[in-house]
C-alpha cells in the first residue's frame, strides 16, 4: 500500500512532539516535511522545539518555520501548559540540526504544486502557515488531498467557554482553511480530552526503553503537571497525535460530517468552531469532526510508535 504523504504544520509543543514521533517512523506515513508556526509559544522557540525533537529522535526530515504571528489578531501563546520554552521538562544535546532556509509557506506552495495532489497536510498548531499559503498561491487548494487537523470542538473550548487554542490563536487563518472546499477532519477536544496521559501510560510507555520512549515520559513529567494546576487532571489530554493515530488507523476515532463555521466576528465566541452536530441548518456539510475515540487503540498505536525506535 502507498504511504500516505503529509506535511506536519506544527507549534510544539509536547503533544506536537509526540505527533512528530509518531508520523515519522510509522510504515504508513510518509513525512515529507516539518513546518513550524508561532502558536505554543513564539515561532524562535517553536522552530528550535522542532529541531531538537528531530535531533534526538535520529530522524531525517527537513524543518521550515514559518509565520511569527497571526494573520490579523495580536499572537498568543500557551506558556502556562508548554513552559518559557514551548517544551519544557526533556533535556536535549547541543542542537546541530539546521533550519531549511525556505519559508514554511513557500515550502507548502512548492510541495504541493509539485505534487499529483496526493498530500494530507496535517495542522496541529494554529493554522497560519497553510491559510497564508492558500491566499498567496489559491492554486494550491485543488492539490490539497485533505486536511486533517487538532483544533475546534463542539462541547467546550480550552481558552474561552466557546474556543480552543489553535482556532482562537488565528480564527482568521482558520476560516480559510474550513472555507476551501478541500476535505477537512477535525479533530476536537470533544475527542482528545478523551485520551488522558494518566501515570499508569506514562509508566507503560516508559518500560518500552528506547529514546523515543523517554523523550516521551520527559515530556509527559512537564506536561501532566501543567495541566493537572491548569484543568485539574490527573493525566493530560494528548491532542495532537490523535490526527496522525487517525491516519495510521482511520478506525480509531468515530467522525461525523457536519456543516462548521469559525466565528471570527463575535466578541465572546470569537474563534468557536459551529458545528451544526444536528443538522438544524440544513446546511451541506464541510468538514468530518471527530466524535468519539476508541482511546485503548489510541494508547496501543502511541505504544507501537514508540517500539519503531531502536
Ligand atoms: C492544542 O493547543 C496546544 O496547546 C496543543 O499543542 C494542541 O495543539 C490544544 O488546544
Ligand atoms: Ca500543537
Amino acid at each position: 500500500m502507498d504511504k500516505i504523504k503529509i506535511i506536519l504544520d506544527c507549534d510544539p509543543g509536547h503533544d506536537d512532539a509526540v505527533a512528530i514521533t509518531l508520523a515519522a517512523k510509522s510504515p504508513k506515513i510518509d513525512l515529507l516535511g516539518i513546518t513550524v508556526v508561532a502558536g505554543n509559544q513564539t515561532l524562535e522557540n517553536t522552530e528550535r522545539n522542532a529541531r531538537n525533537i528531530v535531533q534526538c529522535l535520529g530522524i531525517d526530515v527537513p524543518v521550515y518555520a514559518g509565520c511569527d504571528r497571526p494573520m490579523i489578531r495580536e499572537k498568543m501563546t500557551a506558556g502556562d501548559i508548554h513552559g518559557e520554552t514551548g517544551l519544557d521538562g526533556p533535556v536535549f544535546a547541543p542542537l546541530t540540526k539546521e533550519l531549511e532556509k525556505e519559508h514554511a509557506v513557500s515550502y507548502i506552495i512548492r510541495t504541493l504544486m509539485e505534487s499529483d495532489g496526493d498530500i494530507t497536510v496535517v495542522t496541529t498548531g494554529p493554522m497560519t502557515n497553510l491559510g497564508m499559503a492558500i491566499r498567496m498561491e489559491p492554486k494550491i487548494v485543488d492539490k490539497i488531498k485533505q486536511i486533517v487537523l487538532m483544533g475546534g470542538a463542539y462541547t467546550n473550548g480550552n481558552v474561552t467557554p466557546a474556543a480552543e487554542f489553535n482556532i482562537i490563536a488565528d480564527a482568521d487563518a482558520a476560516y480559510v482553511c474550513f472555507t476551501s472546499g478541500r476535505p477537512i477532519t477535525m479533530m476536537g477536544l470533544d475527542v482528545t480530552r478523551q485520551v488522558l496521559c494518566y501515570p499508569s501510560i506514562v509508566e507503560r510507555m516508559g518500560k518500552i526503553g528506547n529514546h523515543a520512549s523517554k523523550l516521551f515520559v520527559d515530556l509527559m513529567g512537564h506536561f501532566c503537571k501543567s495541566q493537572k494546576e491548569v484543568f485539574g487532571w490527573e493525566g493530560g489530554p494528548l491532542h495532537d497525535p490523535v490526527t496522525i493515530a487517525y491516519l495510521i488507523d482511520p478506525s480509531v476515532v468515530e467522525v461525523k460530517p457536519m456543516n462548521v463555521q469559525i466565528d471570527i466576528r463575535s466578541t465572546q465566541s470569537y474563534g468557536r468552531t459551529n458545528c451544526d452536530f444536528f443538522g438544524y441548518q440544513q446546511l451541506p456539510a464541510t468538514a468530518d469532526v471527530a466524535i468519539g475515540i476508541d482511546a485503548e487503540k489510541f494508547w496501543d498505536i502511541i505504544e507501537e510508535g514508540l517500539r519503531l525506535y531502536s
